[in-house]
Parts: structure tokens; sequence; C-alpha cells
């Protein structure tokens, strides 16, 4: 599998590319497969479809790797939290973490095992796949997914998480203790099913100043990574703490790619961190509404990452109204160009 060899640091005959968010709405075959299930949590507990939808890109834009369709928050729901979609809101949690009470509710021991339709998408997807296609399987770091447990939903200031990490860090780490137990054995769960390699989401790193971040997030993160790396070595490890270039020289750890966020120069990535890491990234995903756009940007990137590690990507999701076409172009421009 040429992404798993770039994970590895190996050669490839070319870049290999993927899409953060790559199966989703943007995709009208992915509509009408949410459509006939009721709505997008639905979609993620039918196996059968989340396979479907999980493969789609692979055979309509040719990327070289899946990534299980699922959500990061189905990991609080599984704790117990009573999780909604709702249509131009996005996620609600309906019993926000606040007290003590509601830390002793969360079931990050049972959590794992509830999970089962996700495994399950997994397995017949890895059966599915083309051998030479890499399937990633991936999880929220604890800080990324607390902030909606705490919040009870997306939030632009992150004002009552933060408060608490400075009035009772204890509980905020009594929480991230809690989640990250569970998603320790969900990653493990996830690869016994068959994924190939794992990503780590940490979307919302960039709203914690330097030290809280490496405090409430990146520990919990480094956790993760050693939990997995201890018993799967050959399992890649990818990381992506979003808006953290300001201390790019301070990331170390077992992991296996960084992913760059678009908003973090490459070559200031490249720069920074050792170059035992492959680097995934970074996309600027707006560009993907103009094909001149997006052919100075491949261009660019790939002349920078020339002779290094590379995989390339997005520097964050693809939206929703984003042209198939531009996409597809973007994909094959990669690995016509990179072709050596
Ligand atoms: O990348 C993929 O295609 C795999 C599937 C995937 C989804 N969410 C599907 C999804 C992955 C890897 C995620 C990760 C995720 N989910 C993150 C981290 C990455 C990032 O984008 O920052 C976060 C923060 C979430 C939480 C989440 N899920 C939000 C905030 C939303 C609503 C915003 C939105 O885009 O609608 C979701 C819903 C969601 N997750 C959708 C999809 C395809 C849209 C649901 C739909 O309307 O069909």
């Amino acid at each position: 599998m040429i992404f798993i060899d770039a994970c590895l640091k190996k050669e490839t005959p070319y870049t290999p590319v993927w899409m953060m968010r790559q199966a989703g709405r943007y995709l009208p075959e992915y509509m009408a497969v949410r459509q006939s299930v009721g709505g997008f949590l639905n979609l993620c507990k039918d196996y059968k479809k989340a396979s479907e939808v999980t493969l789609q890109p692979v055979d309509i834009l040719g990327v070289d790797a899946a990534i299980l369709f699922s959500d990061i928050l189905v990991i609080p729901l599984e704790m117990g939290m009573d999780l909604e979609f709702i249509k131009g809101q996005g996620p609600v949690f309906h019993n926000p973490i606040r007290t003590d009470e509601d830390l002793k509710k969360l079931d990050e021991k049972g959590a794992p095992d509830k999970l089962t339709y996700v495994y399950d998408t997994i397995k017949l997807t890895r059966d599915k796949l083309a051998q030479d296609k890499a399937l990633i399987g991936f999880c929220g770091s604890p800080w990324t997914n607390a902030t909606y447990m705490i919040e009870g939903g997306s939030t632009k200031t992150y004002a009552i998480c933060k408060k608490m990490i400075y009035q009772n860090p204890l509980f905020v780490h009594q929480i991230l203790r809690k989640v990250t137990d569970a998603t320790k054995i969900y990653l493990e769960n996830q690869i016994k099913s068959g994924v190939n390699a794992v990503q780590i989401f940490d979307s919302w790193a960039s709203a914690l100043e330097k030290d809280k971040f490496f405090e409430f997030s990146w520990k919990y993160i480094i956790e993760i990574v050693d939990y997995i790396k201890d018993r799967y070595p050959d399992i890649p490890v990818i990381v992506f703490p979003k808006g953290i270039s300001g201390y790019l020289d301070k990331i170390s750890g077992n992991f296996d790619v960084f992913g760059v966020d678009w908003s973090t120069p490459m070559e200031l990535a490249s720069k920074k961190l050792s170059d035992r890491y492959t680097l995934q990234g970074n996309m600027e995903p707006t560009r993907l509404y103009s094909k001149d756009a997006i052919k100075e940007s491949v261009e660019n990137i790939l002349n920078i990452m020339k002779g290094k590690s590379h995989i390339f990507n997005l520097g964050h999701g693809i939206l929703p109204d984003v042209p198939v076409e531009n996409a597809k172009y973007f994909i094959k421009l990669v690995q016509e160009m990179s072709a050596v």
C-alpha cells in the first residue's frame, strides 16, 4: 500500500493523496445514502451503509486511502451522552458535563464494547477495499471531544471549557482521563478489526495557549500514541493538532505522521519537525473551488516536499458545496505531477 509506505518513510512511485472529510455532503452519492437511512447518526450506526459511503471516494475520486465513515463524537455518545445532530447547528449534547454527578455517569469502560457498528463497518470495508488501498481509522483527541462534551456543542469562544481549565483544572483532567481510557481501547479495537493506520484529530488544539495545550491536549494524545505503538508498532499513527505552528519545535513523540493544517506553511513544518516524521497536508480546502488555485497550490507544495516523506491532503476538511469535478481534478493532479 503506497499510503502505508509513505507513512513509514519508504519510497513511493508518487505522492499518495486523500482528503479529510472525503466521505460527505459534496458527493450526491453520499446524500442519497444518508437520506435513505434518515440522517447522519443512523448512517454511522448502519455498518453496511457506512461501509458503502467509506468506499465512495475511492471509487469516485481514486484517492489512495479510505477513511472510516463515522464521527469523533461516537465516543462521548457511547459513554452515555445524549447526542443529536441538528440541521444548521451541528452536533448538540443535551446533557453537557458540568458537575461531579455528570462526570460520574460517564461510562468509559463500557463505551468501547458498544461501538460494534464501527468495528463491523471496518471489517466489511477492509473486505471490499482493493488490496493496494489503505483503510484509515480515527478518533478525536480527548481535548477536542471534551470541548463538545463540556460546551454541549460547537463553540466559537470555548468559554465554558476554558473557564473550567482555569477555575477547576482537576475536573477537566478527570473528564480527559475517562475519554483517553475509552479512546485507547476504541482505537485498539479498530486495529483488531482491520484498519491499516489511525489518525487522531485535534481540531481545537489552537483554542489553548501553549502551556495549556501541552497539559490538556498533547499529553493525552501522546498517551494514546504510546499505547498503540507499544502494541502495534507496524500500524502508522497520524496526529493532527490544528493551529499550533507557534510551537512546532516542541512537538515530538512516537507517532509516524504529522498532519499539517492549512494555516501552517509546509516549509515551516518541514524545518521545525524532525525528519523522522512523514508530513501530511496541506492545501487550503477553499482552493477546491478553483482549478487554477488547486494547480498553483499542488505545484507549490510538491516543490517544497520534493525528496521528503509526504502524504498529500487538505489542510482541513472539504466543504459541502465543492464541485465533485474539482475534487477529482485535485486527486489526479497530485498523483500525476508527483509521479517520478
Ligand atoms: O473524513 C471523513 O470523511 C470520515 C468521516 C468523518 C466525519 N467527521 C463525518 C462527518 C470524520 C473523520 C469526522 C471527524 C470530526 N467530526 C471532527 C474532526 C475533524 C474536523 O473536521 O475538524 C470533528 C470536530 C467532528 C465533529 C462534527 N461532526 C461536527 C462539528 C459536525 C457538524 C459540522 C458539519 O460538517 O456538518 C459533524 C458532522 C459530520 N461528521 C458530517 C460528516 C460527513 C456531516 C453530517 C451530515 O450532515 O451528513
